[in-house]
């Protein structure tokens, strides 16, 4: 059992708090926000994930697990404190470090105790050797140079919606310390979550880092690449699903992230991307293939709209567009860079009227498109964003989406046109009803 403060209880110090305190170890969850902390007291959770408001049920009951907004509670007798607060993008595209230096400050403050600090935000190379920096600079000023502290880098690969699995059977844990004593307590910590003789892998703290970034950026290059091929076996003929399953075999490659789609969201591979290519440039170095990634998938965004137009025209008033999915992609409510945001802009703005069902990420989507409240209406049940529909549109796979009710549809819908965003449905499913069908890269024409 070990004593572990989580600093920022955001959606990676939220899990990796929770399930810390799972495994039998003591955990505080330290924010700044009140209004959170009072209702994460209560089990009341910020955010949506499979399986976490049980585990953050269990724990508080049994009191692994508690809440506050005092960072100096939290770190009274903690061993380990995990630096887990938000890195947004800045304008530039470059990671705004600013909440992870005042975390470091905080700490530095009001330590008087070894302590191992450990970042887990995805932060830019250099940036625990920074943390270190701050702390050894706030002990000085204070006179307490000889309080002992340790900094680790210690990446998070959590997928939203399968956060608390991904967490509690990783591929691998990568742990970034140059010291031995220190790589031999994190490994500790971490045993009891690899099984399957899956690695802790001990490395440096920039190589650490750094690995976060080409994990990230290597998938999210896998997504574009198909994106890109997708879009020319629209052109020159080929269906891309016969295509993945044809280099998905080849076990160099693998059968994952080869899906394409209406483009890769979130708040991670957009973020990661464009931080890498940032790094890049403050660096003299053009990251040629992180810059093509982020293009093809801007460009991947609009692909769906563009075939809206190509279909309906540039002028959509009076149009009425049943949308599924909103999240930027399933099993969460997150709309962080969803590919939605852009395609219903679009629409609205050339005049069509939107009716949107998602089945966790409505209540988000109503903050993140309140300037076109007017434009559109949000409904609880999938059926009935297709009533009176001009065509339909699915940008997230939900699950629940893959067999509906096609005559249903057809007795609802005024026109029966379909935009697949995810390459949901057969060929002949499609034409057995009778809907004229456009999808991503599977070179569709209709019968
Ligand atoms: C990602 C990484 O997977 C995770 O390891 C890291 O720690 C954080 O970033 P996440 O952002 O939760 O996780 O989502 P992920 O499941 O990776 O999907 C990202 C986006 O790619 C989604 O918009 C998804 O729809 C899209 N995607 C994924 C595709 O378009 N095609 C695919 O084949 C796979």
């Amino acid at each position: 059992m070990m004593k572990i403060c989580m600093v920022g209880t955001g959606y990676v110090g939220l899990v990796t708090g929770a399930c810390f305190a799972d495994m039998g170890n003591e955990v505080w969850c330290v924010d700044v926000d009140e209004v959170k902390i009072t209702n994460l007291k209560a089990a009341i959770l910020p955010i949506y994930e499979p399986g976490l408001k049980e585990l953050v049920e269990r724990n508080l009951k049994e009191g692994r697990l508690r809440f506050t907004t005092e960072i100096k509670l939290g770190i009274e007798d903690a061993l380990l404190c995990f630096i887990t607060v938000g890195t947004p993008p800045c304008e530039d595209g470059s990671a705004d470090l600013s909440y992870i230096f005042s975390a470091a400050q905080a700490i530095g403050q009001c330590m008087n105790h070894y302590l191992i600090v450990v970042t887990k935000s995805t932060v830019p190379v250099g940036t625990t050797e920074k943390v270190r920096d701050i702390i050894r600079q706030e002990l000085k000023v204070s006179a307490r140079e000889h309080v002992g502290f340790d900094v680790v880098s210690n990446p998070e690969f959590l997928k939203e919606g399968a956060a608390v699995e991904d967490f509690m059977r990783p591929d691998r844990v990568v742990i970034g310390t140059e010291n031995i004593g220190t790589a031999e307590l994190m490994k500790q910590l971490y045993k009891p979550f690899v099984r399957n003789q899956n690695p802790i892998l001990i490395m440096d703290t920039k190589s650490a880092e750094m690995t976060k970034y080409a994990a990230n950026v290597m998938l999210a290059a896998r997504i574009s690449f198909m994106n890109e091929i997708a879009q020319l076996c629209d052109i020159v003929g080929g269906d891309i699903t016969n295509i993945r399953t044809g280099i998905a075999a080849d076990h160099r490659i693998g059968r994952q992230f080869l899906y394409a789609g209406a483009g890769y969201g979130g708040s991670c591979f957009p973020k990661d991307v464009k931080e890498l290519i940032n790094l890049g440039y403050k660096n003299g170095l053009e990251m040629a293939i992180a810059t093509a990634v982020h293009e093809v998938n801007e460009r991947q965004k609009h692909y769906l709209v563009d075939m809206i137009r190509k279909r309906f025209g540039e002028k959509l008033d009076g149009m009425r567009f049943g949308v599924w999915g909103l999240a930027f992609k399933p099993q969460t409510d997150d709309m962080r860079e969803a590919p939605s945001l852009v395609i219903v802009q679009s629409l609205i703005n050339m005049g069509a009227k939107i009716v949107a069902f998602d089945p966790q990420a409505i209540k988000e989507a109503q903050q993140v498109f309140e300037d076109y409240a007017d434009h559109i209406q949000y409904v609880g049940d999938m059926m009935e964003a297709v009533n009176d529909a001009d065509a339909l549109i699915l940008i997230t796979d939900w699950r629940q989406f893959r067999q509906p009710d096609f005559s249903d549809m057809k007795s609802r819908m005024r026109q029966l046109v379909l935009f697949d965003g995810r390459n949901q449905y057969d060929f002949e499913q499609i034409e057995k009803y009778g809907f004229e069908y456009y999808c991503i890269g599977r070179n569709y024409r209709g019968k």
